[in-house]
């Protein structure tokens, strides 16, 4: 029975939005223009291996079919394709970045959006420092899943995970059922750091999502330090698992002892 009031709900929620089209102020976003004034951010070549500075775990998650396959790809190889090839399980890649004179890399953890792996994502949140939530624009579904996503997200992620909303396949304008505003407000709403409407298809936006992401976590690593070189005893806790300036600092802290 509540089943079937939510759906009553999303198909009059589908038709509402479909009567408002609207066009995307895309000059909006002026805290993204901030961080790309303040850095100096390089994509590397993916088909290289790099020595790399920082290392953080980002998590791709939303319904399936939204795109994060896609977004992964543009954003590594700058690659497109309409063929639909279901994720099983998880796919891992690596993204590197130059940022300022830090090369960066991202784990990107592209996880796969089918009900039936849901139990099997739980276990993939572990020590990832961000998490990409993903919906497409055309589909008030997946915009709706988004609540299950955070609810997920905030059982089995460390509590100082951050995110990023992102309202994927922006070139189907004419399908639109979602509007920026909505996903401006959610994003707000639940404490997102960011939201970004991206194409995986024309890549808009794309490279812009993986900048703030690398701005985000790197102000997160430098806050980190500062708190760490405060308070020797400091029980600040961290996503950081894999950050190599900890894990050295570990290391100097056994020796002591
Ligand atoms: P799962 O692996 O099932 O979780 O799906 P996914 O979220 O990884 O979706 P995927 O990247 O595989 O893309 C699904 C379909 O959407 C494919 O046919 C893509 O070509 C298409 N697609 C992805 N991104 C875009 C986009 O930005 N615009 C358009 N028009 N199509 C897109």
């Amino acid at each position: 029975m509540e089943k079937k009031i939510n759906k009553d709900k999303k198909i009059n929620q589908t038709n509402k939005y479909k009567k408002i089209p609207k066009k995307v102020d895309k000059d909006k976003d002026k805290n993204l223009n901030n961080d790309i004034n303040q850095y100096n951010i390089e994509f590397l070549n993916y088909s290289k291996d790099y020595k790399y500075d920082l290392n953080f775990k980002i998590i791709i998650i939303g319904n399936s079919g939204v795109g994060k396959t896609c977004i992964a790809n543009q954003a590594i190889k700058n690659e497109f394709s309409e063929n639909y090839i279901n994720t099983i399980g998880l796919e891992i890649c690596s993204l590197f970045l130059k940022l300022n004179n830090i090369t960066i890399k991202f784990q990107i953890w592209d996880t796969c959006g089918q009900e039936i792996y849901r139990s099997l994502i739980k276990s993939f949140y572990r020590n990832s420092s961000l998490a990409i939530i993903v919906y497409s624009i055309n589909n008030i579904n997946s915009f709706d899943d988004i609540d299950l996503w955070i609810k997920e997200l905030k059982i089995n992620s460390s509590p100082d995970i951050k995110l990023i909303l992102v309202g994927n396949k922006s070139d189907l304008e004419e399908k639109r059922e979602v509007q920026y505003e909505e996903g401006e407000k959610l994003a707000k709403d639940y404490g997102f750091v960011h939201f970004i409407e991206t194409s995986a298809k024309t890549g808009e936006n794309i490279k812009n999502l993986f900048i703030k992401a690398a701005s985000v976590l790197y102000t997160k690593h430098i806050q980190y330090k500062e708190a760490e070189s405060v308070s020797s005893h400091s029980t600040f806790h961290t996503a950081f698992g894999d950050n190599f300036e900890i894990n050295k600092l570990k290391r100097k802290k056994s020796k002591c002892c």
